[in-house]
């Protein structure tokens, strides 16, 4: 099969055609696999989710799922990949922890483009390492779907097997290929994946990495994935859901105040930064009106619950000039 969508192939908008699709899949890719086995890194995005639920459906344990647990993922994530996919789906799943591995590494690193290439090298390495950990893997799955074959610069080099070496480029499977994100979204909903996994806004692939800004430490990236909890709960509630909402935390301190027995105190504290953007290709961005309810709503529990953290700031910075992650 080539890599253009068969001018035949009918969109996928309904449940109904989204069963007809999982149903050709199945089979073919049960003919592609017979009874070897396939290797996925399953970062618990909509892709790679789905990817995982159409192969446990194909060849159940015969998958071999690694979920890579970078410590730059957002609050729950890790725990909802193992929920999901080990506990409800039944999967093979090999859970890592490589949160130290990539945390040392990252130790004092300060330019944005170093960073995410520690973390695109680190994660192939840790992938490799359990790929040679399991025997008689002959095909490689991949959550490619039809964007990132049309834009020659796909984001998802992270999770790529590029870096992979010579005898771990197993034969590939691609089985949304072709599918747009929508079309992925109705599939996912089928196959009965949550909804906050379906309808999950983009993340980047080196994640909190490139919100936690300047040289990573534990305990700014800790206020950041809490911070960002709360803001993706808040905003999230709204009625018209903006296309990525999150939470950066900028590499300086400002003074703070609190008040002991009456008597104001000084602190030095971190500011959070909330931003939400609208676009359609990510090539430009708006900024949406947020209620101002809803950000006191923001700013009032991550002061009263985030550690460190003693200002919230709302980024109201429109895509050209600046871009849509803080790094
Ligand atoms: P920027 O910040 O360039 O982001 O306006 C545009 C879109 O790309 C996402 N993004 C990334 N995705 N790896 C990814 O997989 C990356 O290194 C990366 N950097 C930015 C960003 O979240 C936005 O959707």
């Amino acid at each position: 099969m080539g890599n253009v969508r068969p001018a035949t192939m009918e969109r996928i908008t309904t449940p109904a055609l989204a069963a007809k699709f999982i149903d050709e899949q199945l089979t073919s890719l049960r003919a592609q696999i017979g009874d070897k086995k396939v290797l996925l890194a399953l970062s618990g995005g909509v892709d790679s989710s789905v990817v995982a639920a159409l192969l446990i459906r194909a060849i159940g344990q015969n998958l071999v799922c690694v979920h890579v647990n970078h410590g730059l993922l957002r609050k729950g994530e890790p725990e909802q990949v193992i929920r999901v996919f080990r506990d409800e789906m039944n999967a093979n799943l090999v859970y890592v922890d490589a949160i130290d591995r990539f945390l040392d590494k990252l130790a004092g690193v300060t330019d944005p483009e170093t960073k995410r290439k520690i973390i695109g090298a680190e994660f192939i390495r840790v992938f490799e390492e359990e790929a040679r950990k399991q025997d008689g893997i002959a095909f490689l799955a991949q959550g490619t779907i039809y964007p990132d074959i049309l834009e020659s610069v796909g984001v998802k080099a992270h999770h790529n097997v590029g870096g992979l070496p010579e005898d771990l480029k197993f034969e590939l499977v691609e089985p949304v290929k072709f599918l747009y994100k929508d079309e992925v979204r109705v599939v996912g909903k089928a196959l009965g994946l949550p909804d906050n996994m379906v309808y999950r806004q983009p993340f980047p692939g080196p994640g909190l990495g490139v919100r936690c800004v300047g040289a990573i430490t534990r305990d700014r990236l800790e206020a950041l994935r809490e911070a960002d909890a709360i803001v993706r709960e808040e905003i999230g509630k709204l009625p018209e859901i903006p296309w990525q909402y999150f939470c950066a935390i900028p590499d300086f301190q400002s003074t703070g105040i609190k008040y002991v027995d009456g008597k104001g105190e000084r602190y030095m504290g971190w500011a959070v930064v909330v931003r939400a953007v609208n676009t359609v290709d990510a090539v430009t961005a708006t900024v949406p009106e947020i209620p101002f309810s809803v950000l006191c709503a923001i700013r009032d529990r991550i002061i009263a619950t985030v550690p460190g953290v003693n200002r919230v700031l709302w980024d109201i910075s429109e895509k050209p000039v600046a871009t849509i992650e803080w790094e």
